[in-house]
């Protein structure tokens, strides 16, 4: 797996990455309160709300990059408390559950009745098969993409499906993916029909290549001025690695990944004229 963007000493998690039950994954991630998708999704559905008032259409077409096993789909589609994500896939009633198939309908019961409003059509493309499987089967995503972008081009059916998406999102994925996954899915779409980029960069993970990529189609590139939690270290040596990085990049920490927990900042990428027509503080305020 590419962890290129990321830098050294970064813990891995590609053991609980691909498995038919998300379980393991967010048990996994619990002690280390990874809660960039819930954060993430909170912006994410303000703006993608305002995109779809000034497109006139009730819902979008998007792509969640790296989807994984849909923890955004869930956040962006559902109302959900806070913690959700953790609460479901640690539940012992759910975890005593026979089977995996018996785990998936308890998800999707879940989920069905707590549609939100607007539902997004959303396809995931992940090189995690049995993940998306999952995804797909609870009702998270309509399609999806078994794909690497960042190895091969997007097949001919996500080509179709990225030639008319509203917007691409991510939680989590810019690091395994850069420049080259994302600059395919933008140059699948029609002319004229750009999709905004929604997305949550670590700090660690360096994306000047993806913000001139960006550039280079003409999107303006704004980022929100506050960081926020992504998840805790794992130990002492991720956090020193995280913070020689920073270091690198000139950013001072000043107080934040020293709490133990790397941040992340939002980045909202969209095509110049709808930047300039509506200014993110109008759009979100808080950021
Ligand atoms: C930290 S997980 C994030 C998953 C999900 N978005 C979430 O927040 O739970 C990173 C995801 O990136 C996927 N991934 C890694 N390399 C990839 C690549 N080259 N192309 C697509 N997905 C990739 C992994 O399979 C994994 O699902």
């Amino acid at each position: 797996m590419n962890n290129g963007l990321w830098g050294p000493d970064k813990a891995a998690f590609d053991d609980v990455y691909n498995l038919a039950d998300p379980a393991a994954y967010w048990q996994k991630l619990a002690p280390l309160d990874y809660v960039t998708p819930e954060i993430a999704a909170g912006f994410y559905r303000s703006l993608l709300g305002s995109l779809a008032v000034a497109r006139g259409r009730g819902s979008l077409k998007l792509i969640d990059l790296c989807s994984g096993y849909g923890a955004l789909p869930m956040m962006l589609n559902h109302d959900l408390q806070p913690g959700t994500l953790h609460r479901l896939y640690t539940d012992p009633k759910r975890a005593a559950l026979p089977t995996d198939t018996a785990r998936v309908d308890y998800d999707r019961n879940m989920l069905q009745r707590r549609k939100a409003a607007a539902q997004h059509r959303i396809a995931g493309v992940d090189v995690a098969d049995k993940a998306l499987g999952y995804s797909r089967a609870a009702g998270l995503i309509e399609r999806a993409f078994i794909e690497d972008l960042e190895a091969a081009a997007p097949s001919e059916a996500l080509a179709e499906w990225a030639s008319d998406t509203d917007v691409i999102v991510e939680a989590g994925g810019v690091g395994y993916v850069g420049e080259a996954s994302i600059s395919k899915l933008i140059s699948a779409s029609e002319t004229g029909r750009k999709p905004w980029v929604l997305s949550m960069p670590v700090r660690t993970v360096d994306t000047s290549g993806v913000e001139e990529m960006l550039a280079d189609y003409g999107y303006v590139v704004e980022r929100s001025s506050k960081t926020f939690r992504h998840r805790r270290f794992r130990d002492s040596s991720e956090q020193e690695a995280a913070l020689t990085r920073l270091g690198e990049f000139g950013i001072d920490a000043g107080g934040a990944e020293i709490d133990g927990f790397y941040r992340c900042r939002l980045l909202v990428a969209r095509p110049s004229a709808e930047a300039a027509a509506w200014p993110i503080d109008a759009l979100l305020p808080a950021a």
